[in-house]
């Protein structure tokens, strides 16, 4: 099949080049000019595992090619995926500007019927909205499917590749057999794709998103209270975890989540329920523990140092707001960093993928950026995990008892066991931990 994706970020380049690998031709546009001829450069913008050697066989191969041509790419596809960034507006709703703008081109461009698909995170009555726009432009016939991403970033070829389950919104049983059609070499195993109306396709997305919020911030008022009580939100976890009720994905304790999604979805799904007149008082509550939640430590850092952090180094290991990424959007990295800054504290910072967005984002000014993580606490006083990285997980505590000057680590993650570094001469503080 021709398609086109047009935003070409974590979404829409994972997606072009999964379509592309599995048979089809895929046009990738995108409006960023430097993303685009540095794509056509064999430069990918993203860190993801997998992508490179994807992408470039399927380029290799003519089956995926990059383009900032609107014109082209409408002219040269069926189907059209709309992959392009929805941000939070001020409000916290779903701001729509880039899915309209596109929207409104394929209409300008169109000269034959299409699929539009709506891969983009957006609210109910999106799809409807993006006809309407579309039809601004031209009389000709166009389907507007919703078939929300359930990726995670740092394992999104594998879950684009081999999904739990593919969502479709549509209300055409006609278009409903062609996106099955699409998504039949990604499903071999049986996986199911899901055909639905399209305000529930819609809804889906953030239903899913806000759960796995929820989870975190479930399991770190738990944790909070395991701190008041004495109890061990690890051994919480493992007591909980066996229960195939709840589940063992999703229950760990930390320092928040961040990234593009949760935090922008939780806030959107809030805003569409007031917008129906229904307050959903538990996502509010996600999202209170969840901002709280970035800076569960700082007390207990300041306390650590008998009130202040003037004078002292603080070295961070992990500024991805997850593992696997170099996506710094809404970091717990972030807050941490901006407050112990404000506090006093002298700086130093490492991750393996990140320090490039890290840069990108201004944070050099706050912070000094390690190319190696033993670097970060050479001669500090205290270590913060804040991205539990695979690679920090058994570090050299004897090197660091040679080069720290003084020995307590924050884990903002849980990663650690408690008594093996308190046996290696460490002051250790966990999130909800004995
Ligand atoms: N990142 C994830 O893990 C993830 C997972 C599932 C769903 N989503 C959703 O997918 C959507 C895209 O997210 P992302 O993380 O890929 O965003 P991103 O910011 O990485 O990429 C968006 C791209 O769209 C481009 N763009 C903006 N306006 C454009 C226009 N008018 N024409 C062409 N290109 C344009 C931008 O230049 C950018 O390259 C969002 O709605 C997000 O919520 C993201």
């Amino acid at each position: 099949m021709k398609l086109s994706v047009i935003g070409s970020g974590y979404v829409g380049l994972v997606a072009g080049t999964c379509f592309a690998e599995a048979g089809n031709h895929v046009i990738c546009m995108d409006v960023d000019e430097k993303k685009i001829a540095d794509l056509k450069n064999g430069i990918i913008p993203i860190y993801e595992p997998g992508l490179e050697a994807m992408l470039k066989r399927n380029v290799d191969h003519g089956k995926l090619t990059f383009t900032t041509d609107m014109k082209h790419t409408v002219h040269n596809s069926d189907i059209i995926f709309i992959a392009v960034g929805t941000p939070p507006d001020e409000d916290g709703s779903a701001d729509l500007t880039y899915v309209l703008a596109v929207a409104k081109a394929i209409g300008q461009y169109m000269t034959h019927p299409k699929i539009v698909i709506d891969k983009s995170t957006v609210p109910v009555g999106t799809a409807a909205l993006v006809k309407a726009e579309i039809q601004t432009q031209t009389d000709i016939d166009v389907h507007v499917v919703s078939n929300p991403e359930f990726l995670k970033e740092g394992a999104a070829i594998d879950d684009f590749m081999y999904p739990d389950r593919v969502v479709i919104g549509t209300d055409s049983d006609e278009v409903g057999e062609t996106m099955r059609q699409l998504y039949a070499p990604f499903v071999r195993t049986g996986n199911p794709i899901i055909v639905m109306d399209i305000v529930s396709a819609e809804l889906t997305k953030y239903a899913a998103n806000s759960m796995l919020a929820t989870k975190i911030s479930f399991m770190n008022e738990m944790a909070n209270l395991c701190h008041r009580v004495g109890a061990d939100i690890e051994n919480v976890r493992r007591g909980i975890a066996s229960d195939r009720r709840i589940g063992k994905a999703f229950i760990f304790a930390g320092v928040g989540y961040g990234g593009s999604c949760f935090p922008k979805d939780v806030k959107a799904l809030i805003h569409t329920s007031s917008k129906y007149d229904y307050n959903m008082r538990i996502l509010t509550a996600v999202e209170d523990v969840n901002q709280d939640q970035k800076t569960i430590l700082i007390p207990r850092i300041l306390e650590h140092f008998g009130g202040s952090v003037k004078g002292k180094t603080i070295a961070l290991w992990g500024l991805s707001f997850k593992p696997k990424t170099d996506d710094m959007r809404e970091a717990p990295a972030r807050v941490l960093i901006k407050t112990l800054h404000e506090l006093g504290a002298t700086l130093k910072a490492h991750d393996p993928v990140a320090l490039e967005e890290a840069r990108r984002l201004g944070l050099d000014k706050m912070v000094t950026l390690c190319e190696d993580n033993y670097e970060a606490i050479r001669n500090s006083d205290a270590l913060i995990l804040v991205t539990e990285w695979l690679e920090y997980r058994e570090p050299d505590f004897e090197y660091m008892k040679k080069n720290m000057n003084s020995f307590a680590i924050f884990d903002g993650r849980n990663i650690y066991n408690p008594e093996k570094v308190r046996s290696k001469g460490f002051t250790y503080y966990g999130i909800g931990r004995q």
